[in-house]
């Protein structure tokens, strides 16, 4: 029986109407463009505004872009995975609200956690269900309302993040197309440089809580950059080493945006040109689970049925990793 593989076969996505440029930042916190151009590489990200709004809301208008896009009715879809750090809730799954939101009935539907490398672990994930056989359309969203847990008073961190979300179709081929190969990675150890100190278990939320902002991103950036650029780096050129590939064989680099320099260094390292390298950073800076599926959106009518694409990410956890994709279709 011929292999099956799992592939990409259409892609939507949304991002919030709202702005907020460095410029505005700057009345917020203490802070230049000059200094978030320099270090991050960020000029503007999108904020989720509106009561009772969350990120179930932007990953529901990703999927029904999807949805539409691919002609595909929401009965047809087996599962929906939600790749998030921002739930619209602890519990249920914010892929369940998802799936209500658009009328999906005869799917199952469960959330994923693995920090800025949600999606490509989900990737992983959805490609699994489709490789086994057992299912022919799985949805893969990746949303996230960065701002829901960003300190608009710390420099540090209110300048990187911003909301946004995306969502893909996977679907069986036996074409040699869709996820080649991946080289994923945790190290939990990592933990203790990027975290959100209160809302779980450990230390549910209390006044103490609020009163000390525990409910928002923990980060200390430079042990977090040091790992990201190597983690980063690492897995990608070990994928093209693996699967003999030069520079010249890869179209795109489809990286984590999480700053311009990592993405560069990462870059560097595989020894690509920049017009091999998708970017946006600069208009919605890093959207967490958002970033690939925003990425491939934006670049979808460049990319070209067979064209080699490695994913890459790196986020809290620590996680890390890289995937060979071969793209399967032309717009
Ligand atoms: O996707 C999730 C994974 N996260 C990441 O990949 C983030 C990785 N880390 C980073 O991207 C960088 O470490 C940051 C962008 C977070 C920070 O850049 P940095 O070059 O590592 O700066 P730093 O933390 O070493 O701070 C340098 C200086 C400090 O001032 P002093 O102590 O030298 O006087 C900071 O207080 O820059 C100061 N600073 C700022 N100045 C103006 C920090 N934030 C700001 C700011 N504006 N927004």
């Amino acid at each position: 029986m011929a292999k099956i593989n799992a592939a990409i076969t259409g892609i939507g996505a949304y991002v919030p109407e709202y702005i907020l440029t460095n410029d505005e930042l700057s009345t917020m916190v203490d802070t230049t463009d000059e200094w978030i151009m320099t270090r991050i590489g960020i000029k503007e990200r999108r904020i989720l505004k509106g009561e009772g709004k969350g990120t179930s809301d932007m990953g529901a208008k990703a999927v029904n872009e999807l949805l539409k896009k691919t002609n595909t009715k929401p009965e047809e879809i087996d599962l929906l995975i939600c790749s998030t750090v921002t739930p619209d809730m602890q519990f249920p799954a914010t892929a369940n609200i998802i799936s209500d939101k658009v009328g999906i009935k005869n799917a199952f539907s469960f959330d994923l956690n693995a920090g800025c490398s949600g999606f490509l672990f989900g990737m992983s994930t959805a490609s699994k269900f489709i490789q086994s056989g057992l299912y022919k359309k799985v949805i893969l969203v990746g949303a996230d309302k960065m701002s829901s847990i960003v300190d608009y008073n710390d420099r540090s961190v209110s300048p990187i993040f911003g909301d946004g979300a995306g969502a893909v179709l996977f679907e069986p081929t036996i074409e040699d197309v869709g996820i080649i190969d991946e080289d994923l990675h945790v190290d939990g150890s990592g933990r203790v440089h990027l975290h959100q100190k209160a809302g779980g278990s450990v230390k549910p939320a209390s006044h103490e809580s609020v009163d000390a902002r525990e409910h928002y991103i923990y980060q200390e950036g430079q042990p977090v950059f040091k790992a990201a650029v190597k983690g980063m780096a690492d897995v990608s050129v070990e994928m093209m080493e693996k699967h003999n590939l030069s520079s010249e064989d890869i179209a795109w680099l489809v990286p984590h945006q999480a700053n311009m320099r990592i993405i560069s260094a990462t870059a560097q390292r595989m020894n690509l040109p920049p017009e091999k390298v998708m970017i946006n950073i600069e208009k919605y800076g890093n959207t967490t689970d958002g970033t690939l599926p925003l990425l491939i959106r934006e670049w979808e009518k460049q990319l070209k049925k067979g064209d080699k694409l490695i994913f890459a990410t790196f986020g809290a956890g620590f996680t890390w990793g890289a995937i060979y994709m071969k793209w399967a279709y032309n717009s």
